[in-house]
């Protein structure tokens, strides 16, 4: 079996996948000229999707957020979402999303709930697969209108939604003033976490630990400029969710083949890597082709690869009591997988 085979047959959770990101340049073409969605003079969706920062990204990001509309919008995109997930070896996904960028357009966040939702019984039908939800406040809008948007998400809480994240441009916008709104979620029983250390330096990460009390870091790079923050999220655990393709075109880390890139040095210092696609057909990739570039990058062993798969159950907000069950069952599996890719190598 080759490297892709069984990183694909690998049981997976996705972890840190924006539903706004994860929509097909086809479906942003339908859906633009559906909703009547103007598109920069001259360009095809497709020629959209390409970007040299994170500003430039965010700008595409919120004209595909604007073209997504009504419920059946909402349910289209994300049972998309969810098959490339499942038909990329996914067992498990918690999906962010950003309502400020659909009340932006009138869109009410109960359509946006309503049709998310539809678009999980659909993938739980057709593909077995389960899904959780994660509304993603900008930190460019700031702790104030954080405040609205957490009374919103605690108004209308179905069992899906577990948690909620902090996304957009993050080098302009440093974690310590969302501190007593991240502790607001967590007394409310949300599960909380920040992207961090993508754009933003290191003290971003350790800040997004110790002021917002996050359970994990998304995406975490800058870790590495920091000795003593590797060493205490080493002894912590704390879950890194990285996202190869992306670092690519947002972070100062431009080659996977280079011995510097972050992810691999997160990975040598031992911290607690989990490997997602964050935005897969806006950056042209997969969760299973996040792993396939990390396994070939970064020489990693199908052991090793196993383990990340299992870090990233580990890493997930499902209830302890399914996590340990499926936990049992994956690494039964995943050890047969390593035992027959390792007999045919
Ligand atoms: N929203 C979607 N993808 C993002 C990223 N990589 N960083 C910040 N915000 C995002
Ligand atoms: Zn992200």
């Amino acid at each position: 079996m080759s490297v892709e085979g069984f990183v694909r047959a690998l049981p997976k959770v996705e972890l840190h996948l924006h539903l706004e990101g994860a929509v097909s340049a086809a479906t942003f073409a339908d859906l633009a000229e559906k909703n009547g969605v103007a598109l920069p003079a001259g360009k095809r969706t497709s020629d959209l999707y390409s970007y040299g920062n994170l500003p430039d990204f965010l700008a595409i990001y919120d004209l595909v957020c604007a073209s997504i509309r009504d419920a059946a919008d909402f349910s289209r995109v994300t049972f998309e979402a969810l098959e490339r997930c499942a038909l990329a070896g996914a067992r498990y996904v918690e999906l962010f999303f950003s309502p400020h960028a659909h009340l932006a357009h009138g869109v009410a966040y109960s359509t946006m709930l309503e049709g998310i939702l539809d678009g999980f019984r659909r993938a739980k039908e057709s593909y077995g697969l389960v899904a959780t939800l994660i509304p993603a406040h900008s930190r460019e809008l700031g702790p104030e209108r954080g405040e609205r948007f957490l009374d919103m998400v605690l108004s209308e809480r179905p069992a899906q939604v577990i948690g909620i994240g902090l996304d957009y441009n993050e080098a302009p916008f440093p974690p310590a003033p969302f501190a007593g709104l991240w502790e607001r979620a967590r007394a409310a029983g949300l599960n909380v976490t920040a992207h961090a250390g993508e754009g933003g330096p290191a003290t971003f990460v350790r800040d997004s630990i110790d002021l917002l009390g996050v359970s994990r870091i998304d995406h975490g790079y800058h870790v590495v400029d920091d000795a003593d923050l590797v060493a205490r999220c080493r002894e912590s655990r704390i879950p890194f969710t990285c996202c190869p393709s992306t670092t690519l075109a947002t972070t100062v880390w431009r080659d996977l083949g280079s011995p510097d890139h972050a992810i691999r040095r997160m990975i040598e210092a031992g911290l607690n890597v989990t490997i997602h696609s964050d935005d897969p057909p806006m950056f042209g990739t997969t969760l299973d082709r996040e792993y396939a570039l990390i396994a070939r990058n970064f020489a990693l062993s199908p052991e090793t690869l196993g383990r990340i798969a299992l870090a990233g159950l580990e890493a997930s907000w499902l209830d302890p009591d399914t996590k340990r069950r499926w936990k049992a069952d994956w690494s039964a599996e995943i050890d047969r997988l390593v035992a027959d890719h390792t007999s045919q190598a």
